[in-house]
């Protein structure tokens, strides 16, 4: 238990698929797992531990943003003895010729937040997810016979960014799109000698401004989750 989770130590697995909207860990949940059990209720931020094809799997939200991600990740890893962590969640893309449902993995999350120079006493602006996560995913999306992108994300603390980041961002560090929590996973994997990865379906162009609507972003996201799934097996 922790002041963030109520949930006994051996009900959370050893690798865990963490969404942002605690509805879609509880639509995960129920679609793709057996005997299903709810092991987290505080704050709404309901997780669920269950099998999938045998294996002991834990869905937990990550809710929104660097400092929720930042929280429960670094519960799980540190007071959980969790290893490895798959957030699976949306994208805004940077380039055109992103669709909407396209599939991207994060390699470099890149910030301008200061979240590792508070956890650590040392600054940096750009983390690397697990090398080893990233393969199993890749060998299992060529398996499906899935598309997947693999390339950097600016991980940002500000939804209504009316600034030039995306420019700066993607043609300085080539990113593929922005989000808002990867780079607090990753800092904390960096930090605590822990495992993570980032799949992200991409939910919004941000040159195009083509989007899927709240209903379609709770409900169409199965590729995503089908992969890291079968991935974390
Ligand atoms: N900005 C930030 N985070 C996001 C976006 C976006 O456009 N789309 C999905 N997550």
């Amino acid at each position: 238990m922790t002041v963030h989770i109520e949930a006994k130590k051996e009900d959370i697995s050893k690798t865990v698929l963490m969404p942002g909207d605690p509805k879609r860990a509880e639509k995960i949940a129920n679609e793709y797992l057996e005997n299903v059990k709810l092991v987290n209720a505080v704050r709404g931020m309901n997780a669920y531990t269950g099998t999938y094809k045998g294996k002991k799997i834990t869905i937990f939200p990550s809710g929104m943003g660097i400092p929720s991600m930042g929280i429960y990740s670094y519960e799980l890893f540190k007071y959980y003895d969790v290893e490895e962590i798959i957030r699976i969640g949306t994208v805004g893309a940077y380039l055109e010729d992103e669709n909407l449902y396209d599939l991207i993995l994060v390699n470099n999350s890149i910030s301008k937040s200061n979240y590792y120079l508070d956890l650590s006493g040392e600054t940096t602006h750009m983390v690397n997810s697990t090398e080893e996560l990233n393969s199993k995913i890749l060998k299992e999306a060529i398996n499906e016979d899935k598309n997947v992108r693999f390339g950097n994300i600016y991980s940002t603390e500000t939804f209504y960014d009316e600034g030039k980041n995306l420019k700066e961002f993607r043609d300085d560090f080539n990113c593929l799109g922005t989000e808002m929590e990867s780079y607090a996973l990753f800092c904390n994997a960096k930090h605590l000698n822990k495992k993570a990865a980032c799949l992200l379906t991409v939910s919004d162009n941000l040159v195009t401004k083509e989007e899927i609507d709240s209903k379609k972003r709770e409900q169409s996201l199965d590729e995503m989750i089908k992969l890291a799934l079968e991935a974390s097996l």
